[in-house]
């Protein structure tokens, strides 16, 4: 995507540096930020500098393949394996963060280079999948329509053009009429920061809305489709997703409106059966009870909101029952939300079982 007529794309790697935007400034300040390390790259996702489910998968196997080329410089067989270790316990949700580290982990037992090689293949094909999702997401918006969004699954949650808004962005270019409805997306406002910030960006017709207002605008007729991302597919279709995305399934479900989810198939865990199965990252209450923004200076400030004398419960995401969703948008077409779509999907997709091959 272009910011500022300059294409760019979230996270790339030059020699042994990575380099990402840094989205915890968004949308005040736009920086690109440079790691030098395995375990600045993990501070990054931790941090959340670096955040979304594509993103965050393409930066844990440049991390992995960085971690490779420092053992190899420094001759410590041992480090790598206590690398993954760190990248693997950065953010527990999104299964794309572990299908790229086993991935590059696999090709770094032959050699650094090879663990690079694939980390960069690995990111390039995040970018061309998203790419398709958006060819397939976009046969399903007509003319005029509304469409509602939760989160940020657009192109900063992945390397290039986004899961649930790349299907937006290939619409709006194509000349159809659209108009997005952006859940603000709390405690962290990704809705209302980044979703916002992309669409404006783009020039696409958009208002940010409090995330309780969904069921009240579908049920006024306000609401013509749902299109979210997902951080994990169970086998069944069961899908984790930014938390109040259920919430949202159930509303569109009861006002008859479709529901989709796009992702690409690395979001996808066999080993998750059902959605009962997906770890859900808990995150520190003081996303909940401060809310930060730029001082008159530009600064960043956090000031507490919430009743001093309080604490918070902040669970990250929530799991969207199959049976909630009209049908995930994938790179290889739109399946089913069941076990028999998700299998279609992954049978269809040559290159998932050979990728290691074809990286290699
Ligand atoms: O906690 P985040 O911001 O990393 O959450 C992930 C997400 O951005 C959303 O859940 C998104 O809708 C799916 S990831 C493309």
């Amino acid at each position: 995507m272009k910011v500022g007529g300059k294409q760019y794309r979230t996270v790339w790697m030059e020699d042994s540096s990575v380099f990402f935007i840094e989205q915890n400034l968004l949308p005040f300040e736009f920086r690109i930020q440079q790691s030098l390390n395995y375990r600045e790259s993990c501070q990054a996702i931790r941090s959340m500098q670096v955040r979304g489910a594509g993103a965050i998968g393409a930066l844990a196997g440049f991390t992995m393949a960085q971690a490779f080329l420092e053992a190899e410089n420094i001759a410590d067989p041992g480090l790598a394996a206590k690398a993954r270790e760190e990248i693997e316990a950065t953010r527990p949700t999104a299964r794309n963060l572990f299908h790229a580290v086993e991935k590059v982990w696999e090709a770094g037992l032959i050699s650094a280079t090879y663990a690079l090689s694939a980390a960069l293949a690995l990111a390039d094909k995040d970018s061309e999948d998203c790419k398709k999702i958006g060819e397939y997401g976009n046969s399903l918006i007509r003319d005029g329509f509304r469409i509602e969004t939760h989160c940020n699954a657009g192109w900063l949650a992945f390397v290039d053009y986004g899961s649930a808004l790349s299907p937006v962005y290939l619409a709006h270019s194509k000349g159809k009429n659209i108009f997005v409805y952006v859940d603000e997306t709390r405690p962290r406002s990704q809705g209302a920061r980044l979703t916002a910030w992309e669409l404006h960006e783009e020039g696409i017709p958009h208002t940010i809305i409090p995330d309780n207002a969904g069921a009240w605008l579908m049920f006024g007729g306000k609401v013509d489709m749902m299109i979210c991302g997902a951080d994990r597919i169970a086998a069944n279709g069961d899908t984790a997703n930014k938390i109040g995305t259920f919430e949202k399934a159930l509303s569109a479900k009861a006002a008859g409106i479709p529901f989709y989810i796009a992702a690409p198939l690395s979001t996808v865990d066999l080993n998750c059966k059902t959605g009962k199965d997906i770890l859900i990252e808990e995150r520190s209450e003081d996303e909940l009870l401060y809310a930060e923004g730029p001082d008159e200076e530009g600064i960043i400030r956090k000031i507490r909101t919430a009743s001093p004398g309080s604490g918070a419960y902040n669970p990250a995401f929530d799991v969207t029952p199959a049976e909630l969703i009209s049908g995930i948008i994938t790179e290889k077409g739109i399946v089913r939300a069941s076990g028999e779509g998700i299998k279609e999907a992954l049978r269809a997709d040559e290159g998932y079982e050979t990728l290691k091959l074809n990286i290699l």
